[in-house]
């Protein structure tokens, strides 16, 4: 589902361009800057964080979304993604995009911003695993 304004997607796209610059991606040197749009409003977001320990990292995506989630947000509307390439996020991503923002719009750019794709995460994950799945 589209549920951004080009404005406030330029927003995003901005942003995540921004912080993937503080990417720490030495072993992989594959940059990723994420942000993702709450339905608060507030913008959160991250970069991928790599380890010597290679298992110890941890994407973009989630880092924005647990950030959001670390101050309080439940639901997230929109993320953009920014790569070298507008690379896909991983299947451990999509798991929790999916868990904050079942319907979330999401946005792929290159280095330079330029939209890759523009899609949505019951697109990217289909069948996903939810909550209501479990018994609560
Ligand atoms: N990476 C992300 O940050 N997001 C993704 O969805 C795909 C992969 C990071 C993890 C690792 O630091 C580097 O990109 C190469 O896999």
């Amino acid at each position: 589902m589209i549920v951004m304004e080009a404005e406030q997607r330029e927003r995003l796209i901005q942003e995540a361009m921004q912080v993937r610059h503080w990417a720490y991606a030495p072993y992989s040197h594959y940059k990723v800057g994420a942000a993702a749009l709450a339905s608060s409003g507030k913008i959160y977001s991250g970069v991928n964080v790599e380890n010597a320990a290679y298992p110890s990292g941890i994407c973009a995506e989630r880092v924005a979304i647990f950030k959001a989630v670390s101050e309080g947000e439940r639901e997230i509307l929109a993320l953009v993604v920014a790569t070298d390439n507008g690379g896909t996020p991983c299947g451990a991503c999509r798991q929790v995009i999916s868990e904050f923002g079942p319907q979330a719009e999401v946005c792929l750019v290159d280095q330079n911003g330029n939209l890759v794709l523009e899609t949505s995460i019951d697109q990217l994950l289909p069948g996903a695993f939810g909550p209501e799945k479990l018994n609560q």
